[in-house]
């Protein structure tokens, strides 16, 4: 199978391309940003403006992350997220390609029954769900949104929760927590993301949810970090986050998908690499 990885440099979409190549698929990668996949055509270029290759699914994971950062250059949301996909879309329609792309848990804001974002980062994905449902309704594109609950695991972004408390933790800085720390998340080993993600491939076109093994406060997170770093923890507390959910319930998860790694064995492995990093 011929398939194009979008986002290949990120999170996600790296770990994503990896696993493809290691099935044995013919995988381009495409990112604006330099970077290697070891056995994958590599494509450094824009995604708005560059020619797409005709493949048979488009995994697109890239797109412009982030809940708090998203109040500011709103523009670029506008631009990497909907814009983008609106590209990948018409070529989804002009060459009947699958379109598997990340939509996100950030959808959810507000417990109602409908998604209700609550910052303009998930106004940008429930916007770009429904795009896709407008091209899949008029034009039979083909297309399935993951939403992926807050993935973590080795190479997570360095804005994020994980990455940055571990970091603090090894070089014995405080924790800056948002709120009061009580905030849940089903946080999503990388691995498991990935996994959905080949499993979407064949789902039929709807929006998914990606949870985690199991929800956690922010507050048990930190403790199992202390427990694996080995290092006293200490926390600085800052107010709530604009934008940022108190808790995230999953709600209807993908057909044949069940998370495997437990956060104590997914945060191991992340503090692990990053303990490595740091020694390098
Ligand atoms: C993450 C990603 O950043 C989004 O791109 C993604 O789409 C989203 O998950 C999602 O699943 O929808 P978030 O849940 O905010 O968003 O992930 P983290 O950055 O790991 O934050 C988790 C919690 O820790 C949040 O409540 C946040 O406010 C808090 N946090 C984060 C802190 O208390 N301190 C920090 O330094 C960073």
């Amino acid at each position: 199978m011929k398939v194009l990885v979008t986002g290949a440099a990120g999170f996600i979409g790296s770990h994503l391309a990896r696993a493809l190549v290691d099935h044995g698929e013919d995988v381009v990668a495409l990112d604006r940003r330099p970077f290697v996949v070891p056995g994958a055509r590599v494509m450094i270029d824009d995604l708005v403006r560059c020619k797409l290759p005709s493949v048979d699914v488009i995994f697109h994971l890239a797109g412009r992350p982030g809940v708090r950062q998203s109040w500011d250059q709103f523009d670029v949301y506008l631009r990497d997220n909907l814009l983008a996909t609106q590209r990948v879309l018409e070529h989804a329609w002009a060459t009947g390609a699958r379109l598997v792309f990340a939509s996100s848990s950030s959808v959810y804001g507000l417990p109602t029954e409908r998604p209700t974002p609550i910052s303009p980062y998930g106004v940008s994905k429930l916007a770009v769900e429904n795009l896709a449902r407008a091209y899949h309704e008029t034009h039979d594109v083909h297309s399935i949104a993951l939403r992926y609950f807050t993935v973590y695991g080795p190479g997570q972004r360095s804005d994020m929760a994980f990455h940055r408390f571990i970091t603090a933790t090894l070089r014995g800085e405080p924790i800056e927590v948002y709120g009061d720390g009580t905030q849940t998340r089903n946080f999503t080993y990388v691995s498991d993301a990935v996994d959905a993600t080949l499993i979407a491939a064949t789902a039929l076109p709807g929006a998914y949810d990606v949870p985690g093994a199991g929800a956690a406060s922010v507050h048990d997170a930190i403790g199992l970090i202390g427990t694996l770093t080995g290092e006293p923890v200490t926390v600085k507390y800052q107010g709530v986050a604009a934008g940022d959910p108190h808790s995230i319930e999953p709600r209807g998860t993908l057909p044949g998908y069940a998370p495997r790694v437990e956060l104590y064995d997914g945060l191991a492995m992340q503090v692990e690499s990053l303990r490595v990093r740091a020694a390098a």
